[in-house]
């Protein structure tokens, strides 16, 4: 990969340095995070997105803001680290494993603190510092083995169709949904993707597509109206997409216009793949109904690079997500294996989320 989404540099008083997907793909330049706010503000607008990214700088998010605790007791930190993760998790609600790595980081934490009730909290800071590089580097290796698992579904010639931006920029890794063809194009096998631009904010025209070309891979940006044109017309073998949430019984939350495209897959028997790390599932949830949905300001509708689009006044609706029914989806690509009965039985037996 020819850069890193996020890192970690230097101890407990260090810094996170994120790639400004703001700016994508017209400037790369980086954002230095030397505190929680500087995070939840790059997390709300953007600037770091994709839901195991998210996880991994929130995980972090917690190492720059407990900072500002060296001078306070144990129990004092722990109860200003518990304030700290709740502050994060209030900048996005959708992707699930923002919540997951925040209850990670504060498990670990008051563990630490029960076991060693005599540490500093320098030692504390320290322990929660290895958590978060140890999620960091999980979501390193569930990438690899998402690609590894994925990689027998692109056979030579195959045309894959994305949505969104499910690749190393919303990773600490190679990515999800780009994972098998990273994977794929290293075995050597000749493939062409097809990446719709994705409305509003253009994750597929301005993300992926910069991933995809820089990293040497064949790729192709189309408006998301042109899918069903691109299916008819046989342009297409199979469809491989991220997730922000899969509810128990398989339900997907992902990028909005996920549905739609399910939808035509179905209608015109091409596969539906979703590619996901097991953090990504949350089983408390019974179905997709029940995922909290994202609604994002309407300006990012009706306003273009400043120019107004939609005419002042006109009502805009925009919902940042949708659901896939688990009946629309053929598998489920994780880490651990290739769901390909995508039922809550099937999915019990392979998600398991204790760490
Ligand atoms: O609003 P975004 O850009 O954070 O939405 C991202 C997506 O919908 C991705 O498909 C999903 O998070 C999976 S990322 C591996």
């Amino acid at each position: 990969m020819k850069f890193q989404t996020l890192y970690w540099q230097g101890d407990i008083d260090g810094r996170l340095i994120l790639t400004d997907q703001r700016k994508l793909p017209s400037e790369f330049c980086e954002i230095i995070c030397l505190d929680i706010e500087t995070l939840f503000d790059s997390i709300k607008t953007l600037a770091l997105r994709g839901a195991p990214a998210i996880g991994v700088g929130a995980a972090y998010g917690v190492c720059l803001h407990m900072k500002t605790a060296a001078s306070l007791s144990l129990q004092e930190a722990l109860a200003y680290l518990n304030e700290g993760a709740d502050s994060l998790a209030t900048s996005r609600p959708t992707a699930v494993n923002l919540f997951w790595a925040l209850d990670r980081i504060k498990k670990t934490a008051s563990n630490f603190v029960c076991q060693n009730p005599e540490a500093t909290c320098n030692q504390l800071r320290e322990c929660i510092l290895l958590e978060a590089k140890k999620i960091d580097s999980q979501d390193k290796q569930m990438c690899e083995d998402i690609g590894r698992n994925g990689l027998r579904l692109i056979e030579q010639n195959s045309k894959v169709l994305t949505h969104c931006n499910a690749g190393a920029l919303a990773t600490a890794g190679v990515g999800t949904a780009l994972a098998p063809m990273y994977a794929a194009q290293k075995a050597g096998i000749d493939f062409k993707v097809y990446v719709d631009e994705t409305r509003p904010l253009l994750q597929g025209a301005r993300l992926t597509s910069w991933e995809l070309a820089r990293n040497g891979i064949d790729v192709t940006v189309v408006c998301d109206s042109m899918a069903g044109w691109l299916m008819i017309k046989g342009m297409i073998d199979l469809i491989i997409v991220g997730a922000d949430r899969i509810a128990a019984n398989g339900d997907v939350a992902n990028k909005i216009g996920t549905y739609s495209l399910s939808v035509l897959a179905k209608h015109h028997n091409i596969p539906f793949y979703v590619a996901a790390p097991t953090s990504t599932f949350d089983l408390s949830l019974e179905n997709g109904a029940l995922i909290p949905i994202e609604q994002r300001s309407g300006l990012e509708i009706s306003c273009f690079n400043d120019v107004e689009t939609v005419a002042s006044g006109v009502n805009v609706f925009n919902p940042s997500f949708d659901v896939t029914p688990a009946t629309n989806i053929t598998a489920i690509i994780t880490e651990r294996a290739l769901i390909e009965d995508v039922s809550k039985k099937e999915i019990a037996k392979v998600v398991d989320l204790e760490f």
